[in-house]
């Protein structure tokens, strides 16, 4: 059908119009819904940010009693999901087992999964932002071989989840108000980012009508990958890995330079970003605060900031433009309040989580959309005659 673009990892494509994120990556601004992200990190918190997200506007004080009320009743898993876990591996890694899960909700709440029917919508967004913290804990229960925890409602939405992740029966588990106010925050920064590669593909899988729970197991798929959600977890074995080996920082710098197979300065560059992400700069001041206020010094801060320092200078990243993203710091946070590292995709996708649903809401509400459907540039063979098996 006439003229077709051809624009490989759509570096120039809009896909949809949106009126939730705005970037603008030369000038290093964020906002949700017009608010900056700093404003938003500082003042606000996730589920008030949850509700700007998916809803258009900052709730009043009812409207967000009323949304955390709502969200705080469901938060238990049906006890036959609960069971669900025991069916993996014993070292299961929890990013698959948190898609796997949220892709079975949709089993468990046949109910609403009608993208058309508003409270069925509105029903599946409840239903996941409160269930989703439970799932990620009982995932990591599962990994570690202690017993799942059941919510407790009278804990705010952080709260809970730390409590579920690393409280054990029968025991008192505190949660410590700093770890509580930070992993709130964090959770902010990543709640929604335009169309990244886990959001396209949310929307992607629910232009054909698929319902919220597949779109957004489909996007935790995506989200693990080493160059999107997963380069929090790659940046702390990168990290690491230079510490092991003598902590040498501007050797490892002169093997990324060297483009040496499969060595990228990981937490750095970024496809809109070319200045600087403005969520980078939040992360590290919080990355200092964090670590001091609990008294958790980590080499690996010390190193993370002279390897940033060395690549700030340096030509091969400053004629590229690669700078810190978000997850350059975020890991050294994670780790500071007692996550393991393979969780800490499973953090960015609990905080991404209403970004997934407020794009995949504005998608179905929106007319003009339509089944995504790229086409392509065809570089095969052109028609040819088949050739019977034996005469091949
Ligand atoms: N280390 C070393 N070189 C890099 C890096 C890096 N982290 N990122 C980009 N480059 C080089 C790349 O090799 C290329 O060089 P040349 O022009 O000589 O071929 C140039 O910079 C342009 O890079 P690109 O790969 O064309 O850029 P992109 O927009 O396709 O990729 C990116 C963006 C984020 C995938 C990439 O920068 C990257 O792989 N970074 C490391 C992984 C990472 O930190 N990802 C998290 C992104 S932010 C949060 C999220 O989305 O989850």
């Amino acid at each position: 059908t006439g003229y077709v673009t051809y624009d490989p990892g759509f570096m120039n494509t809009s896909s949809c119009a949106s009126a939730i994120t705005y970037i603008d990556g030369d000038a290093g601004i964020l906002r949700y819904r017009g608010y900056p992200i700093d404003q938003l990190a500082q003042q606000s918190s996730f589920l008030e940010v949850s509700y700007l997200l998916i809803y258009g506007e900052l709730p009043t004080r009812a409207q967000l009693d009323a949304f955390s009320e709502q969200i705080s009743i469901h938060t238990l898993l049906h006890e036959d999901m609960r069971r669900f876990f025991d069916g993996f591996r014993h070292d299961a890694h929890p990013m698959p087992v948190l898609s796997s899960a949220v892709s079975a909700l949709s089993t468990f709440y046949q109910d609403s999964l009608d993208p058309f029917d508003p409270q069925q919508v509105e029903i599946s967004t409840i239903r996941l932002l409160a269930k989703a913290p439970t799932i990620a804990s009982y995932a990591y229960k599962r990994s570690i071989g202690q017993p799942y925890i059941y919510p407790d409602n009278t804990l705010g939405y952080v709260e809970n989840f730390l409590r579920m992740t690393f409280g054990v029966p029968s025991v008192e588990h505190p949660v410590d108000p700093v770890v509580a106010k930070a992993l709130d925050m964090l959770f902010i920064l990543h709640a929604d980012h335009e169309q990244n590669c886990s959001t396209s593909t949310v929307r992607m899988v629910g232009s054909s009508h698929a319902n919220l729970y597949a779109s957004v197991s489909a996007g935790i798929h995506a989200l693990s990958g080493p160059l999107h959600g997963g380069a929090n977890e790659a940046v702390l074995e990168m990290l690491a890995g230079i510490q092991a080996a003598g902590g040498d920082v501007a050797s490892f710098v002169n093997r990324v330079k060297n483009k040496e197979q499969g060595v990228k300065l990981m937490g750095f560059g970024h496809r809109v970003y070319k200045n600087y992400d403005p969520r980078a700069a939040i992360v590290k001041k919080a990355a200092r605060d964090v670590l001091e206020r609990m008294d958790k010094p980590d080499p690996l801060l010390d190193l993370a900031m002279e390897l940033e320092e060395i690549a700030l200078a340096d030509d091969f990243f400053v004629s590229r433009k690669l700078y810190p993203n978000v997850d350059f710091y975020t890991g050294l946070i994670y780790k500071a309040m007692g996550f393991p590292t393979k969780m800490f995709t499973v953090l960015f996708a609990l905080g991404r989580l209403p970004g997934w649903i407020a794009q995949w809401r504005e998608m179905i509400e929106d007319p003009s959309s339509k089944i995504n459907r790229p086409r392509q540039v065809y570089t095969g063979a052109t028609e040819r005659d088949f050739v019977h098996i034996a005469d091949r």
